[in-house]
């Protein structure tokens, strides 16, 4: 087992009605909140009107961005960044899925700066202080909710990055599954293939650690079973919240205690197909993952099989894990090939391309050209 440093600071407010003390809440960082969103769902569902309405009643002061989009792009970072400077907010309140709320943690620290906020990413600028950011948290999928990490596309460069500081994790994170009853059936699925893909992700890191392979076993088993219950019943408030924890879970520090470090390289070459053609993130993960465990089997070949026996609960070669894996996904209704996006166009020269730009490797599975290509075949 590799030494490790264990460190959560987000309180998590998990279950139904939590909202109630929301207001509370904010009222420990003060009264100015820049209220941030994304392209719509938040007012489709009432909950944009509903909170507005309850934080004025209890005297807040709202700015607002609303339209983040899915993939966030720096752009819109950096113009709510502007807001929130101008407005001298206390506090911000995040509302969304994952690409609202990584926006909304990098917005927290650029409002205190002049600089452009991608300058963090490059690491030209240093993190060293925030507005406190406060989440609710409206899809299950990346656990933004409960770690520091945010990853913002930026086209002009061509580059889906990540950062992440002590600094951005969010104060608190409100996790209400009633208010992912309205996710649709395709970002339900591509949720819960993403806390899959994250757990995988810890899997295939360096560091032999037991007990945390039990936890990674347990979550992906839990989204197995609960998984495509869920698909078939879209409004059941348990199979919501079985999902939601899970998705907090996967990505949370809890998986990668024990370990020097996770792979990663999936959600690399994962970050190509998003910036290229604005994939969703986990249908991202689903076409890449089959692939890249064919491509790596002779190197990790072991550690798939361990994996699909311990999720899948029956003895099972590397090579029979890795066809269950891309059966579950298919089953979710996720993509397993790039051909089921139906994207026209010659399309190995762009990706080869944007993984040379942007370097794509695992952190354990070290890529090269080489592997880029073969690993592009696979998944076409
Ligand atoms: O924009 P709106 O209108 O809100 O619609 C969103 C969006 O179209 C919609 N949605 C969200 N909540 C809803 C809802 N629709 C109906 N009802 C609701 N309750 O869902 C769509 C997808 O939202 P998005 O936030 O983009 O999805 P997700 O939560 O999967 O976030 C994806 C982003 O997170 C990054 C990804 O790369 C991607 O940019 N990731 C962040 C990580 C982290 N911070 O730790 C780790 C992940 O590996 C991942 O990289
Ligand atoms: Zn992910």
């Amino acid at each position: 087992m590799e030494n490790f440093i264990a460190y959560n600071p987000v309180t998590l407010h998990f279950g139904k009605d939590i909202l109630a003390t929301l207001g509370t809440t904010l009222k420990e960082y003060g009264n100015r909140v820049l209220l941030v969103y994304g392209k719509g769902s938040v007012k489709k569902s009432g909950l944009y009107d509903q909170l507005v309405q309850d934080l004025k009643k209890q005297g807040f002061d709202i700015s607002e961005y609303g339209g983040i989009k899915s993939n966030p792009v720096i752009e819109d970072v950096d113009a709510a960044a502007a807001i929130g400077r101008e407005n001298h907010v206390d506090v911000i309140l995040a509302v969304g899925g994952g690409s609202v709320i990584d926006s909304s943690k990098i917005i927290s620290v650029a409002i205190p700066v002049e600089n452009k906020a991608w300058d963090f990413f490059t690491g030209k600028t240093k993190a060293k202080t925030a507005i406190p950011l406060v989440a609710v948290l409206t899809l299950a999928a990346t656990g933004t909710e409960m770690n520091p990490f945010a990853v913002v596309s930026n086209h002009a460069l061509e580059q889906k990055s990540a950062f992440g500081s002590p600094l951005t994790f969010p104060k608190h994170s409100f996790l209400d599954p009633q208010l992912t009853l309205t996710v649709p059936r395709d970002y339900t699925a591509y949720g819960i293939a993403d806390l899959i893909a994250h757990c995988f992700e810890a899997w295939f890191g360096s560091g032999e650690a037991t007990l945390t392979d039990r936890f990674v076993i347990s979550i992906v088993k839990e989204a197995i079973e609960y998984g495509p219950k869920l698909l078939g019943d879209l409004q059941n408030y348990e199979y919501r919240a079985k999902i939601m924890f899970a998705a907090t879970m996967a990505l949370n520090g809890t998986t990668m205690y024990g370990r020097s470090s996770g792979d990663w390289g999936v959600h690399s070459a994962g970050h190509c197909l998003s910036l290229l053609y604005d994939v969703p993130h986990g249908a991202s993960l689903t076409i890449v993952y089959p692939a890249w465990m064919r491509h790596f089997k002779e190197h990790v070949g072991s550690r798939i099989a361990q994996l699909g026996s311990g999720i899948f609960n029956e003895p099972l070669t590397a090579d029979e894990s890795i066809d269950r894996i891309e059966a579950f996904f298919k089953s979710l209704g996720c993509p397993t090939r790039l051909s089921d996006l139906n994207i026209p166009g010659d399309l190995r020269t762009p990706i080869f391309e944007s993984m040379v730009h942007t370097r794509v490797s695992g952190a354990n599975m070290k890529m090269t050209e080489e592997d880029y290509g073969k690993l592009i075949e696979l998944y076409m």
